[in-house]
C-alpha cells in the first residue's frame, strides 16, 4: 500500500490555489475553513492528505477541491486550444478559475488540434501523464473521422503496415487499425501521438479530414452524456481502463 502523503494545511491549500498561506491563515483564524465541522484555526499543522478530504474539509464554506491526483475527462468542443498561453479560447478556461493556479499544475495528456473534438484528459499527477502519452504503453487512440473524398478501399492495409511514412519523417508509423464506416466515414486507432498525425495519414492517401473526433483512449470511452465543453473527474477504476 503507498504510504499516504502528508501536508501542512496552508501549504496544501495555497498549493491548490485558494491564496498565500498568509491568506489561508487569515481565512482560518475568521473560521473559514473547517475539517469534521470544526474550526481549523492552526494552518501550520499536518494533515494525511487523504483520498475523503473534500468530503472532511470546507473551505470558505465549500468542499475542498480534488486533492492532488486528479484525472479529468473532458468532452473537448472545437474552437478550443489545448494550450497554457496561446491567444482564444483555452481548454483550463473550461475548468473552474481557482485550478488555473494550482502547483503542480494541471495540464491535457497529449493535445488535440483546436479543429478536434472529443475525448480529453488532464491531470495534474505528472508521472501519470508521461505513463499514458510513452510510446511503450502503446496506449490506442480511437477517432472517428469524416472526409471530403470517399475511401478508396487500399487504406486499411497501407495503415495497417507499418511501412507508412509521413511527410517530413524518418521512421515509419507503427501500424494502425482503421473500421470504414461509410464511403467517406471511418474509425482510425493509433497508438502514437505524431503531430496532426490522423490528418497527416489520411493526407497521405490523397484524401482531406474534414471533421475529426476522438472517441476512446484504451478501454475509456467518451460518455454520451458529456456534452461539448463538459467535464468529470474520473475514479481509480476508469482511470485503469486508460491501460486496458
Ligand atoms: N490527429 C490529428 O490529426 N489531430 C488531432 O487532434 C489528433 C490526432
Amino acid at each position: 500500500m503507498p504510504k499516504t502523503p502528508t501536508s501542512r494545511v496552508d501549504k496544501l491549500l495555497s498549493s491548490m490555489g485558494y491564496g498565500s498561506r498568509k491568506e489561508m491563515a487569515r481565512l482560518a483564524m475568521a473560521g473559514g475553513i473547517t475539517l469534521d465541522a470544526a474550526p481549523l484555526l492552526d494552518v501550520s499543522i499536518r494533515i494525511p492528505v487523504t483520498p475523503d478530504l473534500p468530503k472532511r474539509m470546507m473551505v470558505d464554506g465549500d468542499m475542498l477541491d480534488p486533492i492532488p491526483g486528479m484525472v479529468i475527462l473532458m468532452n473537448k468542443p472545437l474552437e478550443v486550444t489545448c494550450s497554457h498561453k496561446e491567444v482564444g479560447k483555452l481548454v483550463y478556461d473550461l475548468l473552474p478559475a481557482r485550478w488555473r493556479r494550482r502547483n503542480p499544475a494541471i495540464s491535457t495528456i497529449g493535445r488535440l488540434d483546436k479543429q478536434t473534438s472529443g475525448l480529453l484528459l488532464l491531470t495534474d499527477d505528472g508521472a501519470l501523464l508521461h505513463r499514458i502519452i510513452s510510446p511503450k504503453r502503446h496506449v490506442k487512440k480511437t477517432y472517428r473521422a469524416k472526409l471530403a473524398r470517399p475511401l478508396d478501399g487500399s487504406e486499411g492495409a497501407l495503415f495497417a503496415s507499418g511501412r507508412l511514412m509521413l511527410e517530413g519523417e524518418e521512421k515509419p508509423l507503427a501500424p494502425a487499425e482503421l473500421v470504414i464506416i461509410s464511403e467517406t466515414e471511418a474509425l482510425l486507432s493509433v497508438t502514437e501521438g505524431r503531430y496532426h498525425q490522423v490528418r497527416r495519414m489520411f493526407a497521405a492517401t490523397g484524401n482531406h479530414v474534414e471533421d475529426l473526433h476522438r472517441e476512446c483512449m484504451g478501454g475509456l470511452s467518451l460518455p454520451d452524456s458529456l456534452a461539448p465543453g463538459q467535464w468529470k473527474l474520473l475514479s481509480e477504476d476508469e482511470i485503469a481502463m486508460i491501460f486496458q
